[in-house]
Parts: C-alpha cells; structure tokens; sequence
C-alpha cells in the first residue's frame, strides 16, 4: 500500500485523561498525523476528543474491540462511523465481523478484527473452550475476516509474514509491540524494531511509551518516522 512513511505511524494516547491526550498532541504537532484511543481514554472523554482530532485533520483509530450480538455492533459501528474514526477494532468473530462490516458501510470507517489476544496462550485457549491453539484461531479468524471483507488485521509483527498469506495485499496490518532500539520493552514481550516491522510486511505500526514517555515524545516520533522511511526505501530497492 502506497503510503507516506509519517501516515504509518500510529501513536497509541495511552494517558489517563483528556488534559493529558490534549498536552500530548500539542507536544507532538505536526510529527504524528494518526492517533490510537484505547479503553482508558475512551471511557474518559476519548470520544469527543477522537471527533476533535478529526476536525483539526488527524486520523484516529478507536481500538474499542467490540464484541456483542450482530445488531448491537452494527448500531454501534454505525454511531462510531459519525465520529469520523479511520479504524476500529472488533473482535474476530465471524458474527461479529459481518454485523462490523454491515454497520460501517456508507462510511470511511475501516474495521480491523483482533484474532487472538496477545495476552493469550494455549492454555487460555483451552480454559476458554477452544480446541485450536493460538496459531490455528489466529489463522482460521483471519481467514474469516477476510471472507466478511473486513479491511484489516492487528497482529504481531512476527505474524505478519504469516498472515499476509492468508489475508492478501488488500487488508492492512497493523501491528503494535513496536521497540526502536535503546527502548525500554516494558511488558510487550514479542517486540521488533520499526524497520524490521515495515520490512516483514507490515502497513501500519502502534506506538504507546517509546513515544508519549520519551523526554522528547517529537524527537521520538520522527526518529521512527526517519526509520520507517529508511526500510520502505529499502523494500522497494
Ligand atoms: O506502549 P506500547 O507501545 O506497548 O503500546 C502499544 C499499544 O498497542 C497499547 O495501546 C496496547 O494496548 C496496544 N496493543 C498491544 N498488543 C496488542 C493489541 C494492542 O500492545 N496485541
């Protein structure tokens, strides 16, 4: 996907408060364009926050995985489709994806579908019921999206080679657990650098702490920035 190196970026505003995501984004001006509220700041006053950033030209993804009855997320979708977000995320149930895909048409809104929680492993699985381990339900869920036409997929970077396969050149992946070299990992256990990110295959990346807890969240962002612009060169090469 021909993107700019900046629109790749995504800086996850993982700050209590809405005071807190304002300061941020000031902070970060013109460096970052796309911007991830999760449930701390949604449930905050992220909503109204996410329609103003819209307003003001950012790109939002609201990651709310939703997951509920098929006319609930299709009301629901339909409502955050007039927030004016880029991305949001649903669990990946095929019900669930085909209600998704249902609410959001008519609108800009891409939704990307959760396969399997990172937090999970076998034994999850299995204490949730599943007989799949993590591998398979990842890749039997993204195949599903793919079929409910939904536009995207969040996963690892190590996935990413993997379920390109299986999700084609038109789904995006978006893949968190983004370390540059010299930062701290914190409690992302499955890491890769932004230019070996972008270079396995990934559109999008979500970065939390290494930018909004850098003494200088600017110079932070636009040293990934410079990082993915080298490995797309290099792609391309
Ligand atoms: O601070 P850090 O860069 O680890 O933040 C990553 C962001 O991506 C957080 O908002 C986190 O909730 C989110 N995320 C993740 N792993 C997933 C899905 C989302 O880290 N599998």
């Amino acid at each position: 996907m021909s993107l700019d190196a900046r629109e790749r970026l995504i800086v996850a505003l993982d700050v209590p408060s809405i005071k807190a995501a304002e300061t941020m984004v000031a902070r970060l001006g013109e460096s970052v364009r796309f911007y991830k509220i999760g449930y701390q700041l949604a449930f905050a006053g992220g909503l109204p926050l996410a329609a103003g950033l819209v307003a003001a030209g950012k790109q939002v993804f609201l990651d709310l995985k939703l997951h509920d009855i098929g006319n609930t997320v299709a009301k629901g979708v339909e409502s955050v489709a007039k927030l004016g977000a880029t991305f949001l995320t649903v669990h990946g149930y095929p019900q669930t994806m085909n209600a998704a895909v249902e609410g959001k048409r008519g609108s800009k809104l891409r939704i990307l579908a959760v396969t399997v929680l990172t937090s999970y492993d076998a034994a999850d699985l299995v204490a949730a019921g599943y007989k799949l381990n993590v591998k398979e339900l990842a890749a039997a869920r993204a195949a599903q999206a793919r079929d409910a036409g939904i536009d995207g997929l969040v996963c690892s970077a190590e996935e990413v080679a993997a379920l390109r396969g299986i999700a084609g050149p038109a789904m995006v992946l978006v893949t968190p657990g983004i370390r540059p070299i010299g930062s701290a990992s914190g409690d992302q256990k499955r890491i890769m650098t932004p230019a070996r990110a972008i270079s396995a295959g990934a559109d999008y990346l979500v970065v939390g702490r290494p930018v909004i807890e850098a003494a200088d969240p600017k110079a932070a962002a636009e040293a990934i920035v410079t990082e993915i612009e080298q490995a797309e060169s290099q792609r391309r090469a």
